[in-house]
């Protein structure tokens, strides 16, 4: 019911000042909270924007804070700010405990910028639990339709006419302190189609500037063939290897930062190319997948006119007449279709 949900906006917009609160106010949070973000080089004004907080490292503080301030347990349960805890047998035991706890907290904001859910990193260097935990579904969080920052970049993004899309809570942070507005996090899990048409109701123009570590750039190229089919253009900027947008712009400054982006973009259609260039070398049998695998993404463009021009582009590229990649093209269209 909408009286349900509302209750989980506006407790999850107190814990959200809560946590707010403890990392510039509570000794705990300062000392170990709010270092642990200036050592990672964010400033006071990066934390004021994103609102970020940090939850004690007890059983039970935001539970009981919650209590005092009046709020029902119920909702601290359906935002899955608490957890239950179950005896022995699986039985619930009517007791509960805090989710986060001793973690930085990340406020995830819808577009209307009402807290919805959380991100948490944990500050022990060898944690056995995850690094980030973040909050479980909800009425309220949907993981799937969000992209962390939209609330705070979707101006730029309008204004710049391009969307920088990165994995991390940190590179959103870091890009947006260096005057990189227009940036947005898939947090870690692979694009969706959903993701996509948010960020196509600021602009048509994505760079992704994912991790530059494998992983990364498999994520990017599972990335691209779906932002192609929601209608976008396509960019991609590498890193180096073991270098995420965060590290990198730490390393080198915003100016070079933005210098490697503007010398290292590329269309999808070159980033692929290069990438399987580098993988299949003087292979013919791996360069036919290549140039089939770039097919694969060019069928994925909406737009015939857009297509035409991709076509002729990896004509070019590879080396190959631009007739015979055409009725190459033809038969993966038909045999997929
Ligand atoms: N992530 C997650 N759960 C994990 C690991 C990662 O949800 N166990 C998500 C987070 O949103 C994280 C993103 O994936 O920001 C990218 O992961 P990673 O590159 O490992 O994290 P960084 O943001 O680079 O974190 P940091 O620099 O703080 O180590
Ligand atoms: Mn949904
Ligand atoms: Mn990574
Ligand atoms: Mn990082
Ligand atoms: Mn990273």
């Amino acid at each position: 019911a909408q009286n349900d949900k509302d209750s989980q906006y506006i407790v999850s917009n107190w814990a959200k000042d809560h946590y707010h609160k403890l990392l510039l106010e509570s000794e705990e949070g300062q000392s170990i909270g709010l270092s642990y973000l200036r050592q990672r080089g964010l400033n006071q004004q990066t934390i004021q924007t994103f609102e970020l907080g940090y939850s004690l490292d007890q059983w039970d503080d935001l539970l009981k804070a919650a209590e005092k301030a009046g709020y029902e347990r119920k909702y601290l349960e359906k935002t899955g700010l608490t957890i239950k805890k179950d005896d022995d047998q699986g039985q619930d035991t009517g007791r509960r405990y805090d989710r986060f706890r001793g973690r930085v907290m990340f406020p995830i904001h819808n577009v209307a910028g009402r807290t919805i859910g959380f991100g948490a990193r944990t500050l022990k260097a060898n944690d056995k639990s995850a690094k980030y935990l973040n909050s479980p579904e909800s009425d309220i969080y949907h993981k799937s339709d969000v992209l962390y920052g939209m609330y705070q970049a979707r101006q730029a993004i309008r204004a710049e006419e391009t969307c920088y899309l990165v994995e991390g809570y940190l590179d959103v942070l870091s890009l947006h302190q260096g005057g990189i507005k227009n940036v947005v996090a898939s947090s870690g899990t692979s694009l969706t189609e959903s993701q996509i048409r948010l960020i196509a109701r600021y602009t048509d123009n994505v760079t992704v500037l994912y991790d530059g570590d494998a992983a990364g750039i498999r994520a990017s190229l599972r990335g691209i063939d779906l932002i192609l089919e929601g209608g976008l253009n396509v960019r991609v900027v590498l890193f180096p290897d073991g270098d995420d947008p965060d590290s990198y712009i730490r390393k080198v400054g915003d100016q070079r930062f933005r210098e490697h982006l503007e010398n290292h973009s590329k269309d999808f259609i070159s980033f692929k190319t290069d990438l399987v260039a580098r993988e299949a070398a003087q292979d013919p049998v791996k360069k036919a997948e290549a140039i089939r695998d770039v097919l694969q993404s060019i069928a994925k463009v909406p737009d015939p006119i857009k297509r035409q021009v991709f076509l002729q582009q990896t004509s070019g590229t590879f080396g190959i007449d631009e007739q015979v990649l055409i009725t190459e093209y033809n038969k993966l269209v038909k045999s997929a279709g």
